[in-house]
C-alpha cells in the first residue's frame, strides 16, 4: 500500500489536474467510466507537444527511422501471431458475491476470522425434513452427514426402502457450493451469515439455511476480495483485448480486437515500409497512437488506464551471425557516459549495443525534456520475466509519488518505457501465419559468405540453424518440419538473406504526462504577518513540453494603445508556438495563472514598449517562472530567442 503522504501528493496532482484543465475523468457527468481520461485544453497541449517531440527525436531528425501510422483494428490473423490471443492475459479471481475481478498477483492481504460455508438447504414441503435440517445445519457438511441427521430421526425407514430415490431427494434439497468471507476483528458472526445468505440469494436460492458453518483464523491472506471480503475464485487467464466485430453480423468469423500495442502493425507493414523508404538493415519505424488493453484493475490515475497511446519504435537490425559474417567480429559498447554525446551507430554493433544505445538515447530524450536522471530508474528484466523470445528488456522507470519503497527506504520507480530486444521472432511469426516472406536481401552479406573460410562459414551457418530452429521449436513446429526450415533459412546466408532482429524503444504516452505533470508539481505556502496562509502552485515544465509557451500581458487593459501593441506581439508569435493573451486582473494575478499552467515565461508590454524610455522603445519585459526575475527583451528578437528555449 502507498504511504499516506504519497497518496496525498497524488490526491493534490489529481485536483490540480482537473482545476486547470490538464486531466478529467472521461464521462464524468455520468459518474466516469474506470480506466477512461480526457486531456482538458493544457493537457491536449502537454500531450501533443510531448508526442511532437518524440516523433521528431525518433523520425525527422534521424536518418534511419521511418513513419508509419497504421489503422487500430487489423486483422486479426496479426492477434493470432503475436501471441496476444493465445497468451496476452492477466491471471485474475473473481469475488463470487460482486462479480468483481482483481489481479491475482494485486490481493492486498488480509487477516481475521474466516466462515466457511458448505452449502445451503432449499425450504422443502415437508415440514419435518426442513426443521430437523434447521437444527443440525452447522453440523451437515456433506450429504453423508445429512443422512446420518435424517436417518438418525426417524427417516431411516424412508432410507432403507427406496435409497436411490432418497438420494435423489437429498440432491434435491441441498446446493453443495462453498462460499466463505472473511471478517475484520470485532465483527459479530450475523454478519458473516448475512454476506453468504446474499450470495446464496444471487444464486437464486430462496430463504435458504446455511449448512456446514465452520471458523478459522487467518493471517495476511490474499484469497479474500479486498471490498467484500468473499473467498475469491481459483485464479483464470482473462484476456485483455477488447472484442467487436467488423460488419453487421455479430459472429466469430467477424471478430476483431482494438490494438492492444501499435507494435504489431509495424512488423506487419514491415516488407511496405522497407520496399518505399529505400531503407536499408539497420532501420526502424515509428508510430504513436492509441492501444487499447481491457486492463482488470485500472489504478493510480492515467499509469494503468483501460485506452491509452503508445510511442513504439521497432529498430530493425542484422543478426549478430551476419554481422560477423561482413566485419569479422561483434563490437559491444561500453556503458555509455552520460555527460557525453551518445556514441554514433557503427556498421559492426551487434544487438546488445544496439539495445544499450537506445536505453542510452531513450534516456538522454527524458533528460532532454525536463526529468533528470535521478528522477528515472532502471529494471533488467531477470531471466525469469523476459518473454521466451526477448533476449533482453530493460525497464526505464519514474518515481512517481505512488512507487513503494524498498526496505532502506529508495524508491526504484515504475515503468515509463521498455526496451527489448525481441530477436527475430515478430517477422519471424508473421512470415509464418501470413505465408509473406519477410526477410531482407543484402548485397553485403552476400559478398563478404563467398569470401569466409569454410570452418568460419560452417559455426556461423550453425549457430543462425540453431537459433532458428529454436525459435520454431518454441513456436510449436515438429522437430521434423522444425530442422528442415532452419536449414532453408540456414542456407539463405549464403545468398545474402536473412530475417532482421528488432528492438523495441516502447513508451507510453500517459505515462510520460503523468510523469512530467509530478515532476512539475510545485507548491509553496507563505504566511504573512496577519498568519494569513496562501498556496502558490507552479508547474515547472520544461519550457519544450510546457502546453503554453509564453502569457502575454498589455500593462493595463484600458489603455488601447497598450492592448493594441500586446496584439501585435501576441500575433506575431501565434504562427510559431502556443501563447496566451490575458489582460484581466492584477499583473501579479496573470503571472500566478500562467504558473499554475506552466508557462514559463510572461511577456507585459508596457509603457517603455511604447517609447516613454526612447531607449526601450519596442522592448518588452520577459519575466522568468522559475525564479521570477525579467529581463528587457526586443520585440524584433523575441521569437528567436523564445523558440530556442521551446524547440
Ligand atoms: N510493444 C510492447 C509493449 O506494448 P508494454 O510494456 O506492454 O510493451 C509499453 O507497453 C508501454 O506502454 C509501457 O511501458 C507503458 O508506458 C505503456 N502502457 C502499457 N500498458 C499501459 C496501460 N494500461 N496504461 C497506460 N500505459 C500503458
Amino acid at each position: 500500500m502507498a504511504e499516506p503522504k504519497e497518496n496525498l501528493q497524488m490526491e493534490k496532482i489529481v485536483s490540480l489536474c482537473k482545476r486547470r484543465g490538464f486531466v478529467f475523468q472521461s464521462s464524468e457527468i455520468y459518474g466516469g467510466i474506470n480506466g477512461f481520461w480526457d486531456y482538458g485544453p493544457l493537457g491536449a497541449e502537454l500531450k501533443r507537444n510531448v508526442k511532437e517531440l518524440w516523433w521528431n527525436a525518433m523520425t525527422r531528425q534521424r536518418e534511419d527511422v521511418a513513419g508509419l501510422e497504421a489503422t487500430i483494428i487489423m486483422s486479426p490473423k496479426i492477434w493470432e501471431a503475436s501471441g496476444h490471443v493465445a497468451t496476452f492475459a492477466d491471471l485474475m479471481r473473481e469475488c463470487p458475491l460482486t462479480k468483481k475481478r482483481v489481479r491475482a498477483d494485486q490481493v492486498e492481504p488480509q487477516s481475521g476470522t474466516v466462515y466457511r460455508f458448505a452449502g445451503v438447504a432449499r425450504k422443502t414441503e415437508n415440514k419435518d425434513i426442513h426443521r430437523i435440517v434447521e437444527e443440525f445445519a452447522p453440523a451437515i457438511t456433506d450429504k453423508n452427514s445429512l443422512r446420518d441427521k435424517l436417518s438418525a430421526n426417524h427417516y431411516s425407514g424412508v432410507l432403507n426402502e427406496v435409497p436411490d430415490a432418497f438420494d435423489g431427494f437429498l440432491d434435491q434439497l441441498v446446493v453443495w457450493k462453498q462460499f466463505a468471507v472473511i471478517l475484520q476483528p470485532g465483527k459479530p458472526p450475523e454478519s458473516a451469515r448475512k454476506i453468504a445468505k446474499e450470495f446464496y440469494l444471487a444464486l437464486g436460492e430462496k430463504d435458504p439455511v446455511l449448512l456446514g458453518e465452520s471458523i478459522s483464523k487467518v493471517e495476511n491472506s490474499t484469497n479474500f476480495h479486498p471490498e467484500s471480503g468473499a473467498e475469491l475464485t481459483e485464479a483464470r487467464p482473462f484476456n485483455l483485448m477488447f472484442k467487436t466485430y467488423v460488419g453487421p453480423v455479430e459472429s466469430d468469423d467477424n471478430v476483431a480486437y482494438l490494438r492492444p500495442e501499435t507494435a504489431q502493425a509495424i512488423f506487419a507493414q514491415f516488407k511496405n515500409v522497407l520496399e518505399t523508404s529505400r531503407q536499408k538493415v539497420p532501420f526502424g519505424i515509428a508510430q504513436v497512437g492509441k492501444a487499447f488493453r481491457n486492463e482488470v484493475t485500472p489504478r493510480n490515475f492515467t499509469f494503468r488506464s483501460r485506452e491509452f497511446e503508445q510511442m513504439e519504435l521497432e529498430f530493425f537490425i542484422k543478426p549478430d551471425e551476419v554481422i560477423e559474417a561482413i566485419h569479422g567480429s561483434v563490437a559491444t559498447l561500453e556503458t555509455p557516459d552520460p555527460k557525453s554525446k551518445t556514441p554514433d551507430p557503427q556498421p559492426n554493433w551487434g544487438w546488445q549495443a544496439w539495445h544499450q544505445y537506445w536505453v542510452e538515447e531513450r534516456v538522454r530524450f527524458y533528460e532532454g525534456i525536463g526529468l533528470d536522471r535521478s528522477t528515472l530508474g532502471f529494471h533488467r528484466q531477470t531471466p525469469a520475466e523476459l518473454a521466451h523470445y526477448a533476449r533482453a528488456c530493460t525497464d526505464i522507470l519514474f518515481k512517481f509519488p505512488f512507487s513503494k519503497k524498498d526496505a532502506d527506504g529508495n524508491v526504484a520507480g515504475d515503468e515509463l518505457e521498455g526496451i527489448a530486444a525481441r530477436s527475430d521472432f515478430d517477422l519471424s511469426q508473421h512470415q509464418r501465419f501470413s505465408g509473406k516472406p519477410m526477410g531482407v536481401f543484402d548485397d553485403e552479406l552476400r559478398a563478404a559468405w563467398a569470401k569466409l573460410p569454410k570452418e568460419k562459414s560452417d559455426d556461423l551457418w550453425r549457430r543462425y540453424y540453431e537459433n532458428r530452429k529454436n525459435y520454431l521449436l518454441k513456436s510449436g513446429v515438429e522437430a521434423e518440419p522444425a530442422s528442415k526450415q532452419a536449414t532453408e533459412d540456414a542456407n539463405g546466408l549464403a545468398k545474402g538473406q536473412y530475417i532482421p532482429h528488432v528492438i523495441e524503444p516502447s513508451a507510453g504516452v500517459d505515462r510520460l504526462i503523468l510523469a512530467l505533470i509530478a515532476n512539475a508539481y510545485s507548491e509553496v505556502t507563505n504566511t504573512d504577518d496577519k498568519g494569513k496562509s496562501e498556496t502558490i502552485y507552479t508547474m515547472k515544465f520544461h519550457p519544450r513540453v510546457a502546453p503554453i509557451k509564453a502569457g502575454i500581458f498589455p500593462l493595463l487593459k484600458n489603455k488601447p494603445e497598450l492592448v493594441k501593441k500586446a496584439q501585435e506581439v501576441r500575433d506575431l508569435l501565434r504562427p510559431w508556438m502556443n501563447v496566451y493573451y490575458d489582460e484581466t486582473g492584477s499583473i501579479g494575478k496573470r503571472y500566478a495563472r500562467q504558473d499554475e499552467a506552466g508557462t514559463p515565461f510572461c511577456v507585459t508590454i508596457d509603457f517603455d514598449t511604447l517609447g516613454e524610455k526612447p531607449e526601450l522603445l519596442g522592448t518588452v519585459t520577459l519575466r522568468h517562472r522559475d525564479d521570477g526575475n525579467q529581463e528587457r527583451l526586443k520585440i524584433s528578437e523575441l521569437r528567436d530567442w523564445l523558440m530556442a528555449r521551446i524547440r
